[in-house]
């Protein structure tokens, strides 16, 4: 596969096959996502791996679409909201990476943005100055959803004089 056929195919996967994740593999996505753009190479991302007493209180969608693995990626504290702003999309280009490879590995990812909302936040016990970027159910996709066809992107370009 190409870079492009990698991006383009892709999907937010919402049904899991019961099967492991190696954590070897799991690992090494988690490495190669390393590899996203930073400001001032700060590497803002962390990592939580949900256990099933957590993921039980977060009870979310059918418990995430029974993924074997599940992360929480939060992005560090900042001294100011524009450097905060940066942690945050560092950690997306992070995740998008982390699902780039998981997608070439044959495997599948489900990004929910639920682990922002309070509720959410106290049980995995995020301190106020963090983000929680994604809530990410990981593992062998059981049924892939047809392709969304995106907006042609000339609609999407403006120029500037
Ligand atoms: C920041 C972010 C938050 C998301 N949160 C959710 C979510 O809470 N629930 C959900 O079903 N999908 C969520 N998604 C996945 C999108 O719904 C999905 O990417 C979109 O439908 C396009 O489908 P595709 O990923 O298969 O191309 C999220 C995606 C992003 C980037």
């Amino acid at each position: 596969m190409t870079i492009s056929d990698v991006i383009k195919k892709r999907r937010t996967i919402k049904s899991f096959k019961p099967d492991p994740v190696r954590e070897s593999e799991l690992l090494f996505w988690l490495e190669t996502a390393s590899y996203a753009p930073n400001h001032r190479l700060n590497e803002p991302w962390e990592i939580l791996i949900v256990g099933a007493e957590t993921r039980s209180k977060l009870n979310h969608k059918k418990d995430f679409g029974g993924a074997p693995v599940v992360l929480a990626i939060l992005s560090k504290p900042a001294g100011t909201p524009f450097e905060r702003d940066e942690n945050v999309m560092a950690v997306s280009c992070f995740v998008q990476n982390f699902m780039l490879a998981a997608h070439e590995a044959g495997a599948g990812v489900y990004w929910s943005s639920m682990g922002n909302l309070p509720q959410n936040r106290d049980i995995l016990g995020v301190a106020p100055e963090y983000d929680v970027v994604g809530v990410l159910g990981i593992g062998y996709p059981a049924e892939v959803p047809a392709a969304k066809p995106r907006t042609p992107i000339a609609s999407k370009i403006s120029y500037l004089a």
